[in-house]
């Protein structure tokens, strides 16, 4: 959670120094404060009123400038920020920044403060590949910075290679796992998501109104938080995050395996997915005809993970959600008894702002103790930090009764 972060952007001279204009957009989008310091170099490639129009504050450049509220300009950002992000990052800044010359403003500042700083390379990618450049990255981690890897593509030099800033939203989500609490660091989180579908012809199959969204949420607020996380996920038209260990299925059985094979050595497991509770019986080689199909569909029953997981999970917390549309807490009490759950993610599909396409849900979390919260509408996002400071309570409770 970015709201009211303080970060300090540095944007140098190079031809990605643009897309620090949509960095800062979304920066603040996020609730961030974001205070720019350009080089030289950087005003020839994107102007301060840019800069200073999106980040909503004073564009700082030159060390020698008095303002107000900054009088010694590098030393007041170090002392105001949370964290550094340079982007895009030359190897000229690498460069000074591994061998200590601070010569500028953002060389100076990078070198009087000692908060988490995340470089962002862009260059050609001769340069990147550079030996001296590599050596001077390699320093930076040593020293204690973080550097994001380069995509690959097209580069402004028109060759294909590594040496692109990183999209700007992924730039986001590091500086979101930089500053994100690390309570849940090398915990193994298994996460299930999305609906599944269950064919009964080549192009026709049962599914459901899951999005995936809650369930890769929760994905990307463990990864955020430290853990070692395995999405286990049923077809959607999400990206599945970085850094997450990804399966994707698609029927239940497959999801069935799939968790069954990952679940030893879990410490917690998410059941998000809305899993199809029945099946065709029979699945039709070619597409079945209009003329020659019936107006029938025999169905069997789905195996229930979650309750198969309450039977042997030993130490693993185990949290399951419960869909409804009516008697939501009381249905959902009983699944979590019935599945031998620690807790339950209930929500109402009824709601307006919860349910399955939302970017948004009302959750009532309970656990197995009897307490039972009702939270606001919030951001899926929210949601998932909610559900994984609840689940946390078991968590430690488990590891000291060992
Ligand atoms: N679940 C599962 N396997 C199934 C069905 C459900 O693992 N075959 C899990 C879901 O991932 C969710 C929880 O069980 O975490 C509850 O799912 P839900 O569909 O709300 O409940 P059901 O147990 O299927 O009961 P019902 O459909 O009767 O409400």
């Amino acid at each position: 959670m970015l709201k009211n972060r303080k970060i300090v952007l540095g944007v140098t001279g190079g031809i990605a120094a643009y897309k620090a204009a949509e960095l800062t957009r979304l920066l603040i989008r996020e609730g961030a404060q974001v205070r720019v310091v350009m080089t030289e170099n950087a005003k020839a490639f994107i102007t301060p009123l840019t800069m200073q129009t999106l980040s909503q504050g004073p564009v700082f450049a030159d060390p020698y400038a008095a303002t107000d509220q900054y009088d010694m300009a590098h030393i007041s950002l170090a002392q105001w920020a949370d964290a550094f992000v340079i982007a895009p990052a030359t190897a000229n800044i690498i460069g000074k920044a591994a061998a200590g010359i601070a010569d500028d403003l953002l060389s100076t500042t990078i070198m009087a403060q000692d908060k988490p700083t995340l470089f962002c390379p862009a260059m050609n990618d001769k340069m990147l590949a550079n030996p001296v450049v590599q050596d001077n990255l390699r320093k930076l981690i040593q020293f204690g910075y973080r550097i994001m890897q380069s995509a690959t593509g097209e580069l402004a030099c028109k060759v294909t290679g590594s040496g692109r800033l990183p999209d700007p939203a992924d730039i986001v989500e590091e500086i979101e796992c930089i500053l994100a609490p690390k309570d849940y660091q090398n915990v193994k989180i298994l996460i299930t998501a999305g609906p599944t579908q269950e064919p009964f012809d080549p192009v026709r199959f049962i599914t459901n109104g899951s999005s995936g969204k809650m369930g890769y949420a929760l994905a990307k607020a463990a990864r955020r938080r430290g853990a070692a996380v395995t999405l286990i996920s049923g077809p959607t038209s999400l990206n599945p995050p970085a850094a997450a260990h990804f399966i994707a299925v698609r029927t239940a059985q497959e999801m069935r395996e799939a968790v069954m094979a990952h679940f030893p050595g879990q410490a917690v497991v998410i059941k998000a997915a809305a899993v199809s509770d029945y099946r065709p019986k029979t699945i039709e080689a070619d597409k079945i005809k209009k003329d020659k199909g019936s107006s029938r569909l025999d169905l069997e029953q789905n195996p229930d993970i979650l309750a198969e997981l309450g039977r042997i999970k030993k130490n693993c917390v185990l949290v399951g959600f419960a869909m409804e549309t009516r008697d939501l807490v009381k249905n959902a009490k009983s699944k979590m008894q019935k599945k031998n759950l620690d807790m339950i993610v209930a929500n109402n599909l009824r709601e307006d702002g919860a349910g399955f396409q939302t970017d948004t849900n009302i959750i009532t979390l309970m656990d197995k103790n009897g307490s039972v919260t009702t939270l606001p509408k919030m951001t899926k996002i929210e949601a998932a930090d909610q559900i994984l400071n609840s689940a946390r309570k078991f968590l430690k409770k488990k590891k000291t009764s060992r």
